[in-house]
């Protein structure tokens, strides 16, 4: 979808939208549109009152607008970035299901907004475009009204270059989430531990080192528990490690770890056969760092950033992980393992350790579709966060607010931890009850985070897919943790 942004026109015509402020309160566009009444009339007769986030589509005028849509901006300084990306995204929706080709907005100035005119602009054409991604590329048959039909939406304010500015350091952020919600979105036939790592790979374009170790390198740093997860499968494990090291010298880097389960069956612990091709998402954490590296390059991150992705995938076969087997991590600890579905902290306590050793991070942040009881305690609006380090976390937490991708800090604990000591083993994989098993599960992470890194673990299972989508995520594939881990550095280790 193409964007412009230009000067006030001397007269609107086509599909235009305008902002009403709240208790109806119509800001310059929509009083000129007004002159005899009718959209005020519109309101009166309609429940929206300019709030937040509300949109009202009305009639335009006779040889001048087709449609009026009126966009509410609520109250004073409620328009925030967020809050603009959502009226974006509302737009281009509704735009879309009205089967619109072109559509313009005027962006009056918003009194008690903390953003300048051009900021807003520019963050409605982000919420636009990101509300517009389509995974269609298996339909054949689509008819063209099942199709995006929105190509050009102009954006009116008064001095468009700043908003050209500002939107030019925003795209990045559209290229990146794309990228990641195709690797989330893409079924496991085709996206499978090696093509995962292809793709990612093309990141060398963006100036991104990106080295891949197979099995036979893995085996050698003696990373036995990740192995034995993906001996089940006919696709061998990779170890995607990408560094983009555009800091200071001195600047210890940060590290991001993901879980890349490319298919998740449970392995010998199979899973139910009921919702079972969701686990085709169980990379979501290594597609949310893979992008999140993406972004870092794509604008130039001043910081010290390494992403390490395990990608495995969980089969059931007659060389699969028993129950009950015990293996040994790189880390040298020993683990049994009691639940082969437990298999995302049996990958990632391997590649963290990995991560830990090669490149002495001061901070280690792990994104993963870890546990369901996540989603049975904060369902689809937190993720979970679990932390060795209060400021690490409110940190974690304030990026993670600003830009819409929220975070609930959950406890750890040694009573916790004394659950996962195993009688033959370091430790089990699982406890031998359902109790606290988001926690026991961090637990088991935390006992491979060395001493004097600040780590936290995101145990994003209910935030990575999105069965109902948002203003500026369609149903599908979110690509969350992509903005946050982005926000976080570039509001921490840029300065
Ligand atoms: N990938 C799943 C967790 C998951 C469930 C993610 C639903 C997204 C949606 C993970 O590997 C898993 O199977 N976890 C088990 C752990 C249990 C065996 C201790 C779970 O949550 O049931
Ligand atoms: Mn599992
Ligand atoms: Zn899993």
């Amino acid at each position: 979808m193409k964007v412009e942004f230009s000067a006030f026109p001397k007269a609107f015509s086509g599909n235009v939208a305008a902002f009403v402020a709240a208790d109806k309160q119509l800001l310059a566009t929509a009083q000129s549109i007004n002159k005899d009444g009718t959209v005020a009339r519109a309101i009166d007769a309609s429940r929206f009152t300019g709030a937040k986030g509300q949109s009202l589509t009305v009639l335009g005028q006779a040889g001048t607008i087709a449609r009026l849509t009126l966009l509410g901006v609520g109250k004073n300084r409620e328009l925030d970035a967020r809050a603009a990306e959502a009226l974006g995204g509302i737009l281009a929706a509704e735009a879309n299901a009205a089967g619109q080709k072109a559509v313009s907005v005027a962006v009056d100035p918003v009194k008690g907004s903390k953003l300048t005119p051009g900021q807003i602009a520019a963050r409605i054409a982000l919420g636009a475009q990101l509300r517009t991604y389509r995974f269609d590329k298996y339909k054949t048959k689509d008819k063209p009204e099942q199709k995006n039909s929105l190509e050009q939406i102009t954006i009116f304010l008064a001095g468009p270059a700043e908003a050209r500015r500002a939107y030019g350091q925003l795209e990045p952020t559209i290229d990146a989430v794309f990228f990641a919600r195709d690797l989330v979105s893409e079924p496991a036939n085709v996206l499978y531990p090696a093509e995962f790592a292809r793709r990612a790979r093309e990141l060398t374009k963006l100036g991104v080192k990106v080295e891949i170790l197979g099995e036979a390198e893995m085996k050698k740093l003696g990373m036995n528990v990740l192995l034995g997860v993906g001996q089940g499968s006919e696709r061998e494990s990779q170890l995607l490690v990408m560094r983009w090291m555009n800091g200071p010298k001195s600047q210890k880097p940060v590290a991001l770890i993901g879980k890349g389960v490319c298919f998740d069956t449970g392995g010998i612990s199979l899973k139910p056969a009921g919702g079972m091709e969701d686990m085709k998402w169980d990379m979501g954490g290594a597609g949310a760092v893979t992008g999140a590296m993406r972004l870092l390059a794509g604008r130039k991150a001043r910081a010290n950033v390494v992403g390490v992705c395990a990608l495995v995938e969980n089969m059931p076969d007659g060389n699969a992980q028993r129950p009950g087997d015990v293996v040994k991590s790189m880390s040298g600890q020993t683990v049994e393992v009691i639940n082969t579905d437990a298999e995302g902290r049996l990958i990632l306590c391997d590649a963290m350790w990995y991560a830990q050793e090669k490149f002495k991070p001061q901070a280690m942040v792990e994104l993963s579709t870890l546990t369901g009881a996540i989603i049975v305690a904060l369902g689809h609006e937190r993720a979970g966060l679990f932390s060795n380090n209060t400021p690490l976390s409110n940190r974690l937490r304030a990026a993670g607010a600003g830009i819409g991708e929220k975070l609930w800090r959950l406890p750890l604990g040694p009573k916790y931890d004394k659950m996962i000591d195993s009688e033959i083993a370091d430790m089990r994989n699982v406890t031998n009850s359902r109790d606290a098993s988001s926690i026991t599960a961090a637990q088991f992470l935390q006992r491979f985070v060395q001493e004097g890194v600040a780590w936290a673990h995101l145990d994003i299972a209910g935030m990575a897919w999105s069965n109902k989508g948002d203003s500026t995520t369609p149903k599908g594939a979110t690509a969350y943790g992509v903005r946050l881990l982005d926000t976080w550095i570039a509001e921490n280790y840029e300065k």
